[in-house]
């Protein structure tokens, strides 16, 4: 038994929102970003993340986006990401990732909102809302799309804007259980879709890693990793300890 809020009142009808992040993929083999050995100690944000970044060195972008990808297409769906899938038998459940891999959705996700883009799509660098399927892992320079443009990969860089984040605001609103899974709650907005929340709700935060959430009173913090903590809560949630 753990000593979690209890959600004996959530039935199926009852939304539960995932907010995932880095975490989540991490024993799927992909690396977090502000871990020790983490993405952003081997890289630096501003020479791969930002359109500046895209700007002055696009080859180095792009290549540092077809490595994760021809990572992503070598690694799997965790226990972590199966249990959420498994739990849509129980409950209505709704998935915000920062993540742009595709693992969610691989495990059997429905509904997977990609706040950050998707690693497996490009995009026009002229036109945002061209955006494409990719064969296989590279988008090679000299990839246009149809009015000519260079393809990018289609994620959103540190100063872009965040175009799906009304619907997540949305999705947290309407929720009856937010569950915060593998993220430092770092880097906002995602962070701050804690506070749309509605008054009451629980907030459930699985992570090894201390994180700040003193500012959310009805929040419950689950200090394990992905895989075990979603074990444990979905063990809660339906009933069995
Ligand atoms: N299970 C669960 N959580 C884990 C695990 C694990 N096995 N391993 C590490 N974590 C936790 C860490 O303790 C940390 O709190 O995952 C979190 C990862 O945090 P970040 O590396 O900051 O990743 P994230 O919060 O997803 O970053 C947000 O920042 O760089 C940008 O756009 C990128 O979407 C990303 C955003």
């Amino acid at each position: 038994m753990i000593n979690i809020p209890d959600l004996g009142s959530l039935h199926s009808k009852s939304k539960i929102v995932f907010l995932s992040g880095a975490g989540v993929s991490a024993e799927s083999g992909i690396s977090t970003f502000r871990d020790n050995g983490g993405l952003w100690e081997q890289y630096s944000i501003y020479e791969v993340a930002t359109p500046e970044a895209w700007a002055s060195n696009p080859e180095l972008v792009q290549r540092f986006y077809n490595q994760r990808r021809k990572q992503l297409l070598e690694v799997e769906p965790n226990a972590a990401h199966l249990t959420i899938a498994e739990l849509q038998q129980h409950f209505d459940v709704e998935v915000i990732t920062q993540n742009v891999d595709d693992l969610h959705e691989r495990a059997g996700s429905g509904k997977v909102l990609y706040l950050h883009g998707e690693l497996r799509k490009s995009q026009s660098s002229a036109d945002p809302a061209l955006v494409y399927d990719i064969e296989g892992w590279e988008i090679k320079m000299g990839d246009c799309c149809e009015k000519g443009s260079q393809l990018r990969p289609h994620v959103v860089w540190f100063g872009e804007m965040v175009p799906m984040i009304e619907p997540a605001q949305e999705l947290v609103a309407q929720s009856d259980l937010l569950v915060v899974v593998g993220t430092s709650l770092n880097v906002y907005p995602a962070a701050g879709l804690l506070h749309v929340a509605r008054p009451g709700v629980p907030i459930i935060a699985i992570d090894p890693a201390e994180l700040e959430l003193h500012h959310f009173p009805a929040a419950f913090h689950i200090r394990e990793k992905a895989g075990t903590g979603m074990q444990k809560l979905k063990h809660h949630l339906l009933g069995k300890g």
